[in-house]
C-alpha cells in the first residue's frame, strides 16, 4: 500500500494523521504514551484485514450457487455504500432494476428509500444498504425460506464487518428475518428492538408505501424513532 492511500484509509477511520506520520517521521510524541498509541503498523494491519475481509466476502458472493437464484440471476446484489456507516438499512430482495444494475435499491422504491434516508439528514452514500437475498427470485416471487437460510450467512458477515450503530429493518421480510419472528409489521414498527447489541428499528418497505401513501406519515414516524435513538447512543 502507498503512503496516499494508507493516509486515506487512516483519514477514513478518524486518525489523526498529521500526529501519526509526525510521530512516525520522527519518533517524537508530545504528551501522548507510546504504549496508548496503536502503532501505525498495527493501523495498517487492520485496515488491511478488513478490506481483504470485505474483498472475499465479494467474491463469494458474486459466485455463490448456495441456492437455486443462482440460476435465474443475472448477477447478483451484494450490497453498497459506507463499510464504516453508522447506518445499516436491510432490504428484502433485488428487484428488475437491481439484478441489471448490480446494485440495491435502484429502482421506483430505492428512489423512495433514498428520499427517506435524506429526510433524516443522511446521504445514500454515508450508510450502508444491503438485501437478506443477493440474487433477484424470478418474476419478483416471495423468497423461500430455504434461500433466506442459504444467504442469510452473507448478511450477517456485512453486518460483522460495518459494525453499525444502527439498523433499518426494511420491510416485512427483512424484519421478521433478522428478529426471527413471524409477528406482523404492524407489531414490529413503532418500537426499538435489539439484534445482539446493536439497535434495530422497523420501517415500512417503499415499495408498499408508494401503493399506500397514508401510511407515509407512520413512516415519518419511524425514521425519527431511529434518529432518536440513533442521536442517544451518539452522545453515550
Ligand atoms: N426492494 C428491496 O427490498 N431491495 C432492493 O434492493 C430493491 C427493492
Ligand atoms: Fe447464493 Fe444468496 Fe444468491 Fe442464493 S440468493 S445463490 S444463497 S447469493
Amino acid at each position: 500500500m502507498n503512503n496516499a492511500t494508507r493516509l486515506q484509509y487512516l483519514e477514513a477511520m478518524g486518525i489523526d494523521v498529521r500526529f501519526t506520520v509526525h510521530q512516525a517521521q520522527t519518533g517524537v510524541v508530545a504528551a501522548v504514551d507510546v504504549d496508548e498509541v496503536p502503532s501505525i503498523k498495527q493501523t495498517v494491519a487492520l485496515v488491511e484485514a478488513s478490506a481483504k475481509a470485505w474483498d472475499v466476502l465479494e467474491k463469494q458472493v458474486s459466485g455463490c450457487k448456495n441456492c437455486e437464484l443462482c440460476h435465474s440471476r443475472t448477477q447478483t446484489v451484494f450490497g453498497a455504500g459506507n463499510n464504516n456507516a453508522d447506518w445499516m438499512f436491510v432490504g428484502e430482495v433485488p428487484g428488475q432494476s437491481e439484478d441489471l444494475a448490480g446494485q440495491p435499491f435502484v429502482g421506483q422504491a430505492g428512489k423512495l428509500l433514498t428520499e427517506m434516508i435524506q429526510a433524516i439528514g443522511l446521504t445514500r452514500e454515508s450508510v450502508y444498504i444491503a438485501n437478506i437475498l443477493k440474487c433477484r427470485p424470478p418474476n419478483d416471487r416471495a423468497p423461500k425460506v430455504e434461500e433466506i437460510h442459504a444467504c442469510s450467512h452473507y448478511l450477517q458477515q456485512q453486518i460483522a464487518l460495518v459494525k453499525p450503530k444502527i439498523i433499518l429493518a426494511v420491510g416485512r421480510v427483512a424484519a421478521q428475518t433478522l428478529l426471527k419472528t413471524n409477528e406482523p409489521l404492524s407489531k414490529l414498527r413503532g418500537v426499538s428492538h435489539q439484534l445482539t447489541d446493536i439497535p434495530l428499528v422497523v420501517i415500512y418497505h417503499p415499495a408498499y408505501l408508494l401503493r399506500f401513501l397514508p401510511e407515509k406519515r407512520q413512516a415519518w414516524q419511524d425514521l425519527q424513532l431511529a434518529n432518536t435513538i440513533y442521536q442517544k447512543i451518539k452522545t453515550l
